[in-house]
């Protein structure tokens, strides 16, 4: 029996099995790795494909991430936030289009002005989408970066049950070449415990393929999420964007395009092995890379899309990195388009449904 066919019957990856996983470069033998998350993932979540609209609704960010598009020092993006009105509007369009559930996402801030205007929004969206296709209205996703404990409480009072906070990378020497010495790894950690202390539905993620990022690092991440008990995953792989301090690193990332692409598939088809039933958000940096990245990350276990619902005139401020994709496609259009990809892979649409992950339901169960 061949490496992979035993490491793959194993009832319990190590840390040894990850990385050597994560290292598979045959194509047959990465098919081997896929079947097996989708199986994991048909047994322990099922085929269901849930969407949550996203709405970047600010690019203002006091954060200065060395990789990002939207740091606070590049000048060239205008800075704009979404007024309360247009956030509703965007977010009845996705309860009509039979998404149950949005994704709010905007630079970093934490200032009151700011922490009071998401507070304000997330109420009022939820008064706005009770319907009986949502008798508990939209589900919402805040994804607004680090906050006091304080702040996310106001933020989960007022009707938000889940968060996404990505660690980025979990190895704090990795973390350290990656943000300005003002961001610190032990804050993010200390704000995700906030997050579960709270009470929300806790998301996290890494980006992939980073400069200098081991096999290991990667294995380390995986072995993280389980250790925090994660309920949601989104991840993608790592885009070079010209105007920050990574565009060094375009040689590097041009030249490995396609093994980090690669990476990307093998995080997500040992992420769902590993945690068998969190949601995995099919990001998408994947389809920036490759027009079947959305595809393609969904048969290697995802389990989520989010679709754009930044309305249009917006979306060329809000590049976290180059190459983004459906910049031009509305809502409508995208919603035809993904329900055809979906449909084409053999899996259903979740229709009108919040979609927790059933890791998190589970844990409500058990209370
Ligand atoms: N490439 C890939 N992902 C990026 N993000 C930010 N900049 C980039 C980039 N250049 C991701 C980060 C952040 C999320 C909103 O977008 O992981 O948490």
């Amino acid at each position: 029996m061949k490496k992979i066919e035993k490491i793959l019957q194993k009832e319990e990856l190590e840390k040894e099995d990850l990385v050597y996983l994560l290292s598979l470069e045959d194509d047959d033998e990465i098919e081997l790795l896929r079947q097996k998350a989708e199986k994991v993932l048909f047994d322990f979540v099922g085929n269901k494909v849930f969407y949550r609209g996203l709405i970047e609704f600010s690019n203002i960010c006091t954060s200065d991430c060395f990789y990002c598009g939207i740091r606070k020092s590049n000048a060239k993006p205008s800075r704009y936030s979404l007024s309360e009105e247009e956030i509703i509007e965007q977010a009845k369009q996705c309860a009509d289009l039979g998404y149950g559930s949005i994704v709010l996402q905007s630079g970093e801030r934490s200032d009151e002005k700011f922490v009071s205007f998401v507070e304000k929004t997330v109420k009022k969206i939820k008064e706005n989408s009770i319907s009986e296709k949502l008798p508990d209205g939209l589900g919402i996703t805040l994804c607004v970066g680090e906050q006091s404990e304080e702040n996310y409480r106001r933020l989960y009072n007022a009707g938000a049950h889940r968060y996404l906070l990505r660690i980025e990378a979990t190895n704090p020497i990795l973390f350290e070449k990656i943000h300005p010495p003002s961001q610190k790894y032990e804050t993010r950690i200390q704000a995700l415990k906030a997050l579960k202390k709270v009470g929300f539905q806790v998301g996290t993620g890494v980006m992939i393929g980073l400069p200098e990022q081991s096999y290991e690092d990667l294995a380390g991440d995986i072995l993280f999420f389980k250790e925090m008990d994660i309920d949601m995953l989104g991840m993608g792989p790592y885009l070079v964007h010209n105007e920050t301090p990574f565009a060094k690193y375009s040689d590097y990332y041009e030249k490995n395009k396609e093994k980090i692409y690669k990476l990307g598939l093998k995080m997500i088809a040992l992420c769902r092995i590993f945690l068998k039933d969190v949601n995995i958000a099919s990001t998408t940096a994947l389809e920036a890379m490759h027009e079947c990245g959305r595809e393609d990350g969904l048969s290697f276990g995802a389990n989520v899309i989010m679709p754009q619902l930044t309305p249009i005139y917006r979306r060329k401020e809000y590049l976290l990195y180059e190459g983004k994709p459906c910049m031009e496609l509305s809502a409508e259009e995208f919603n035809i388009s993904i329900s055809n990809k979906i449909a084409s892979i053999g899996r259903v649409v979740g229709r009108d449904l919040w979609g927790d992950s059933k890791h998190a339901l589970k844990k409500t169960e058990s209370k």
